[in-house]
């Protein structure tokens, strides 16, 4: 039976072992060390908004393991427009071994992968972005050297990225306080999986609008853009709204003397973060950046693995 990647909760019982394999295949490939499992093995992938940091990663990474990939662009496939989401999956599942999808709609996501004979990565939608949460957890342990008992802090819209961390750090055993304003709440159905998941670890999940107690004793600070990819007619309002969120100098002093900065980026310099901030000792968003596509190639690992190849990594220490 194939395998997907379409919510971070599709890796609850192995999210932290797969962070370890990619910290392991980052540590053996920067050393020098050959690791080619894939060889022979082709990734679609289909694009339906702009991206940086997805497409680059996943097609540098899949071709560091020895496959190869496939970029289709917004526009070409126009999933369920052009041709049936339905026919579309069965086509490219006779050409690849291996889909990412970057799609408008959760919905369509879903659909793409029931009717696909492979794998498919969600590569964000308009619910989750489940391979930027791998890269940011991998990217908190490399840092501060645990995950369990620490405190995040999202500050800002809770949009896609907020809802699978939401999902990531409960099922990692860390807190997670989101500080928003009330109408921009992250996904309802999410929130209290969440918190049911972080309660029986003992955790704590909660949403709140006032920005310094959010951000009090934070470990870790996070924001996104206050204007997702889909949200755009909403600009003007939005950023009346967001900027007692800005993430600056102030509000970071709130936090954790040691505490890390992490933004998944594309950021809006002086909206939703300051350069101070972006540019200061505590970010390691640039880190945060590479590790996509570590941990994306420890989770493409995963999902080709039962089929034939062998993907054990030595530890390196
Ligand atoms: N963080 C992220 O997904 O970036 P891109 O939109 O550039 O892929
Ligand atoms: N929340 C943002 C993330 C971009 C990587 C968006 O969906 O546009």
């Amino acid at each position: 039976m194939k395998r997907d990647f379409i919510s971070i909760l599709d890796f609850e019982k192995e999210l932290e072992e797969t962070i370890d394999v990619a910290i392991n295949i980052k540590a053996k490939i920067k050393s020098g060390g050959e690791f080619q499992p894939l060889k022979g093995k082709h990734l679609g992938m289909i694009f339906e908004k702009p991206s940086l940091r997805t497409r680059v990663s996943f097609e540098i990474g899949f071709s560091h393991l020895g496959g190869t990939a496939l970029y289709l662009a917004p526009n070409e496939i126009q999933v369920g427009k052009r041709e049936s989401v339905h026919d579309v999956a069965k086509v490219i599942s006779r050409y690849v071994d291996i889909i990412m999808y970057r799609a408008f709609s959760n919905k369509v996501m879903v659909e793409l992968a029931q009717h696909a004979d492979v794998p498919v990565i969600n590569g964000l939608d308009d619910l989750e972005h489940p391979c930027q949460i791998m890269a940011d957890l991998m990217t908190v342990k490399e840092h501060l050297h645990k995950l369990e008992g620490l405190k995040l802090t999202y500050l800002g819209d809770g949009n896609n990225v907020c809802n699978s961390l939401l999902l990531g750090c409960a099922t990692v055993g860390m807190n997670m306080t989101v500080g928003c304003p009330s109408s921009y709440e992250p996904e309802s159905g999410i929130l209290q999986k969440a918190k049911d998941i972080a309660t029986k670890k003992g955790m704590v999940i909660e949403v709140i609008d006032d920005p310094i107690k959010a951000v009090k004793d934070a470990d870790v600070v996070y924001t996104d853009t206050w204007v997702s990819m889909g949200d755009e007619a909403e600009l003007e309002q939005r950023k009346r709204v967001f900027p007692p969120f800005q993430v600056n100098a102030d509000l970071a002093s709130h936090a954790n003397p040691n505490h890390i900065f992490l933004h998944c980026l594309p950021a809006h310099r002086n909206d939703e973060v300051t350069d101070e901030v972006l540019d200061g000792e505590h970010s390691k968003v640039f880190d945060q950046a590479e590790n996509r596509m570590w941990a994306q190639m420890a989770v493409m690992l995963k999902l080709l693995a039962p089929k034939s190849v062998d993907t054990r990594v030595e530890r390196i220490e």
